[in-house]
């Protein structure tokens, strides 16, 4: 009967329920269930890359003192090194290399089509040529003084000198079927030189991935010790890389490097080091419609398996929670030496 209803009804709810009691954001944490319906994925192992070390000889297998079960390999042990990882999934790796050719001015060695990495790329093109091969394309690790580029009688680098012979390392590794070239050594023209040697010999299928910012960084010292690549500047010469890597402190400049390798042709961009420059991958994602990468570099490496090692955190958790951050900065690659561990580390 409509006389039995009450006379004025009270709503017993608000509309707006924005402030506590009635928001609680820990609803949408409460179970693991509930957290991952909402949580960001660690990218898959295709999303990874992981960096290996090529060295001279034959049947070389060598724990790399500063690196933690990373590895020197001699190229005929590579496809032997990569298979692991292949089963795992990742996408593709980053070759480094050494000569055993004297260390020269230019960094001839580097350019040696039969030198370990070129012979490297030969080998796991044919073993998995689903896999994707990138290479490193720098001098110091061939060059008698350490630096990224030949030096001139006055100790200065001679940046236009280090740009072709520059080309001639991408050109070799595109000729033994490197996917990837990658130039670090950060001088201004290289991947424009790098792109018109590749379009002039008709590599017009092989990528550019820029270390386009590459910050003068004092995470590189492990890596550093496996390549033997340190800086030993003769008289006159620059005692480290500051003159050409980009400053740290200088976020503006470091975004037009990376600008102006798009302009030269670049497929691929890359912040380098990674977690400590997670603003600029970000800064670079929102003016870039190109994919960036992250590279996690070695010292970054050290750092997280030093306190694992020390019993001060869990290496997986540490792994994991840096692997975000470099997600949510806005990775699309992620270049890093716990790659072959993705099923331990990442999965
Ligand atoms: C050389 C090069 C470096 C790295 C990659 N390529 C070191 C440097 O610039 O001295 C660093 C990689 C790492 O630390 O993991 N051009
Ligand atoms: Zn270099």
């Amino acid at each position: 009967m409509l006389q039995d209803l009450p006379a004025k009804s009270k709503p017993r709810y608000t509309i707006a329920m924005n402030a506590f009691p009635d928001l609680r954001l820990r609803r949408a944490r409460r179970t693991p269930g509930i957290r991952a319906l909402f949580d960001l994925e660690i990218p898959d192992p295709a999303k990874w890359c992981w960096p290996l070390f090529l060295v001279p000889g034959a049947g070389v297998k060598a724990e790399i003192a500063s690196m933690p079960d990373q590895f020197h390999w001699s190229a005929d042990r590579i496809c032997e090194a990569v298979e692991p990882a292949v089963r795992q999934g990742v996408g593709s790796v980053l070759l480094f290399g050494q000569s055993d050719r004297p260390k020269d001015n230019g960094g001839s060695g580097a350019w040696d089509e039969r030198g370990p990495v070129q012979q490297a790329v030969r080998a796991l093109k044919r073993a998995f040529p689903q896999l994707t091969v990138m290479t490193d394309v720098c001098l110091c690790a061939y060059t008698s003084h350490g630096h990224c580029a030949p030096l001139r009688p006055d100790g200065a680098l001679d940046n236009d000198a280090a740009c072709a012979c520059l080309a001639k390392v991408a050109l070799s590794h595109a000729a033994a079927g490197a996917d990837v070239v990658a130039p670090s050594a950060m001088m201004d023209g290289q991947v424009a030189a790098i792109r018109a040697s590749l379009a002039e010999d008709g590599f017009d299928d092989t990528l550019l991935m820029a270390y386009s910012t590459k910050f003068a960084s004092a995470c590189y010292g492990p890596f550093r010790d496996a390549e033997g690549s340190a800086p030993t500047p003769p008289p006159g010469a620059p005692a480290d890389r500051r003159g050409y890597q980009a400053s740290p402190a200088n976020p503006r400049a470091a975004l037009l490097e990376s600008a102006l390798d798009e302009q030269e042709g670049a497929d691929l961009l890359m912040v380098k080091p990674a977690l400590f420059y997670t603003d600029m991958i970000a800064a670079l994602k929102a003016r870039t419609l190109l994919p960036v990468a992250a590279y996690n570099v070695s010292g970054e490496y050290a750092m997280l398996i030093a306190t694992a090692r020390a019993g001060w955190g869990d290496l997986r958790d540490l792994v994991r929670e840096s692997a975000l951050a470099l997600t949510r900065a806005g990775a699309d690659l992620i270049i890093s030496y716990w790659a072959n561990r993705y099923d331990e580390l990442l999965a």
